[in-house]
């Protein structure tokens, strides 16, 4: 009892205090370790070793970034993260209310933000592997 106690204590310290704390690379971290919640989350700066706040995109939120232990990534509230994706898949923000839409990364395996061009609502295509803007 008493264990699980200062152990908890402990946890909440080092998340207080994520942002003084010694970091190396560039590696990341949502604040608390929480997902889905903060619209920011701490970047390691790869010079001073410390973290330091980073935002994410409007409208988005921190997640720990399942492809890359260590790392966070940025998602759309209630969806989990974006997740890993494959090969050109993309999907829209708001189907018909806007052009945005998250289009997989080839390399990386990762959704990264993409736009219709001005003017133009994203739509999903007819297999939902897919957009189109009209
Ligand atoms: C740093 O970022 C690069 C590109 O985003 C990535 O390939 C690399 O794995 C990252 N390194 C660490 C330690 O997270
Ligand atoms: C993108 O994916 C295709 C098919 O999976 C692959 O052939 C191609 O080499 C990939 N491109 C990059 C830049 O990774
Ligand atoms: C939807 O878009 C994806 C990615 O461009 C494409 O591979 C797929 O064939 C499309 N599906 C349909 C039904 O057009």
């Amino acid at each position: 009892m008493v264990r699980i106690t200062s152990a908890l204590l402990t946890l909440a310290s080092v998340a207080a205090f994520a942002s003084a704390q010694q970091c190396s690379g560039n590696g990341s971290m949502c604040p608390n370790n929480q997902d889905g919640v903060s619209n920011t989350y701490l970047q390691c700066n790869s010079w001073s070793h410390t973290y330091q706040n980073a935002y994410c995109p409007t409208g988005q939120v921190c997640y720990a970034n399942p492809n890359s232990p260590g790392t966070t990534m940025c998602g759309l509230p209630g969806t989990g993260g974006s997740g890993k994706c494959t090969g050109n898949t993309a999907k829209c923000v708001s189907a018909g209310q806007s052009g945005a839409y998250q289009q997989c990364e080839n390399w990386s395996g990762q959704y990264v933000n993409a736009n219709c061009p001005a003017g133009l609502n994203c739509y999903n295509n007819a297999s939902n592997t897919g957009v189109y803007c009209q």
